[in-house]
């Protein structure tokens, strides 16, 4: 398995967000995690990255307990992190951005990594030398993808890449991701799914920090996910 999480549990203070949450990412396969606003999602993904130390459970990457790694390991192991809102480096060009990563990850041929996500996202060879805060929100998420793929991640998590990016570049970030289905494992956290059951092998619906569902992609609908999507 690329990723296998078992029992993992997560708390902020008192409040338990996360309980005995399981589940595999097969290497190249594509899984949707869904659910509700406040279900847990990005709290779920900043623990596999390790930006939260897990209160319990355990997380296994490519075969190496991960648990209590720390976030730079997990990165540098090839677990690939867009994060919710972005936060990509304002001050520093589209090129920094890309550049210092590669850079972190002491990537292989670093000048055909960044010819790899310029051709994936164009825009960004063209925004090269702009401040990455005077991009578009569409454009930020694009350049934060891109940071992520950088450095050749063996799974790319993906937190809302879609969330409050205008229309046109919603699809140019939807084929990109559908371009990379195939090429690495992929965990998609879509609140709207009709995307994620375009792409998804398999999905995982959170309802209040627990598995309520799971299943996979091409049954999304007979099995009723979208009653935990709406509000
Ligand atoms: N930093 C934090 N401190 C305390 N509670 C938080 C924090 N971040 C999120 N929460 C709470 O944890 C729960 C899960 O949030 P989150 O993981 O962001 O959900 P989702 O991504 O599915 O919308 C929510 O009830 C949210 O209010
Ligand atoms: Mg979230």
């Amino acid at each position: 398995m690329s990723l296998t999480v078992s029992s993992l549990r997560q708390r902020y203070g008192s409040a338990l967000i996360l309980e005995g949450v399981g589940f595999e990412i097969a290497p190249l396969s594509c899984m949707a995690l869904l659910g509700r606003n406040g279900a847990g999602k990005t709290t779920l993904l900043r623990t596999l990255m390790g930006v939260l130390p897990s209160e319990g459970g355990t997380i296994r990457f490519e075969g190496a307990d991960m648990t209590r790694a720390p976030s730079h390991i997990r990165a540098r192991a090839g677990m690939g992190y867009v994060p919710q809102g972005r936060e990509i480096f304002a001050d520093l060009t589209v090129g920094q951005n890309i550049d210092i990563v590669l850079r972190n990850h002491r990537t292989a041929e670093p000048d055909a990594a960044r010819d790899e996500v310029v051709a994936l996202f164009p825009v960004l060879g063209q925004m090269w030398a702009r401040r990455g805060g005077d991009l578009s929100g569409g454009q930020q998420q694009q350049l934060a993808i891109a940071r992520a793929l950088a450095p050749r991640p063996k799974l790319l998590i993906l937190d809302e890449p879609t969330e409050g990016v205008q229309p046109s570049i919603v699809a140019a970030i939807e084929a990109a991701i559908a371009a990379l289905k195939g090429r690495m494992a992929i965990l998609l956290v879509e609140q709207y799914y009709e995307f994620a059951r375009s792409l998804a092998d398999g999905y995982v619906v959170l309802d209040r920090g627990r598995v309520a569902l799971r299943g996979e992609g091409k049954n999304m609908e007979a099995d009723g996910v979208s009653r935990f999507l709406s509000v």
